[in-house]
This record gives C-alpha cells, structure tokens and sequence, in this order.
C-alpha cells in the first residue's frame, strides 16, 4: 500500500521501474491504492498560469499527477487550514480526500492525471466556496 493516511492530503511517491538509459516505466494498481479506480481522466492544452479546479468533492477521492511539467495544488480544509503541493515529477502524486477545497495552477505544457475513486457526478462537487466554509458549522 502506497499510502497512510486516507484523512489527510498527502505526496505519494510511487516507485520507477528502468534507469536513465532507457527511461522509466511508473504504474499504479488498484491492490496497492487506498481505493479502486473507477475513473481516469487528463487535463492538457490548460494555458499557463490558468487556475482550475476551485471546488470540493463529497465523496470523491483523488490521486493527481503531473505527467508532463508541472502543476501547483493549494489545498485547504474544512477548518480553514492550506497547504501547497508542487507536483513536477512523473513519480510523485498527491492523495486528495473528500471536502478538501483545491486550486491548481499549471504551468506550460503540462498534462493532469487524475486517479478518481468514483465515476463522474456532477452532484458530488462542492463549486460555491461559500457552501464549502459551512461545512465546518
Ligand atoms: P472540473 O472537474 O470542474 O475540472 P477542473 O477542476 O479541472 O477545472 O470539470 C470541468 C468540466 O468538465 C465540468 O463541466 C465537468 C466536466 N467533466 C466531465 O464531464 N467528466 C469528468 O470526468 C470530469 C473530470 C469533468
């Protein structure tokens, strides 16, 4: 099992199969993650400096990566609490836990993998900040 704590947004550093004079193979499999895939989708051709995300989700569990250059994830809980992550290494992902609010800034020529927990549903989101800060009432 890749990860610890399934409370808390964390770095995964999955391991990398090859050397440097053929390059690296990383996969993932669902019997070493903390849930079992239902859904993978990328996000490219994202302008650089442009800021997606900007919600949370109810149920939704995540483990995103940068395939290719580089994304900056801001993360904050329900208490009010943030965090930033830099994902700039194939190898390295980050555990997103449901009601966890994030905003991730792409840098240019980068490709977001996302290993979803759930199939998509729209009424799983959280898209008003101001309903996402009652969650802590
Ligand atoms: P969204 O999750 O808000 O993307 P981001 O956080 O990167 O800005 O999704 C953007 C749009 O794409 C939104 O209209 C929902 C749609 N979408 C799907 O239809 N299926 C999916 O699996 C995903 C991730 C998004």
């Amino acid at each position: 099992m890749l990860l610890m704590n399934k409370a808390i947004p964390h770095i995964i550093k999955f391991p990398k199969i090859g050397d440097n004079t053929l390059g690296y193979i990383t996969k993932a499999e669902n019997s070493e993650l903390p849930f079992q895939i239902k859904r993978v989708y990328w996000t490219y051709h994202t302008p650089k400096d442009v800021i997606r995300g900007h919600h949370s989700h109810k149920q939704l569990q995540q483990i995103i990566i940068a395939t290719s250059g580089t994304i900056i994830i801001e993360i904050e809980n329900i208490l009010g609490y943030k965090q930033e992550f830099i994902l700039d290494s194939p190898d390295i992902a980050l555990y997103i836990p449901p009601n966890h609010w994030r905003k991730i800034k792409f840098y240019e020529n980068t490709v977001l993998l996302c290993l979803a927990s759930e199939e998509y549903d729209e009424k799983d989101y959280i898209r008003d900040y101001t309903e996402f800060k009652k969650l802590d009432e």
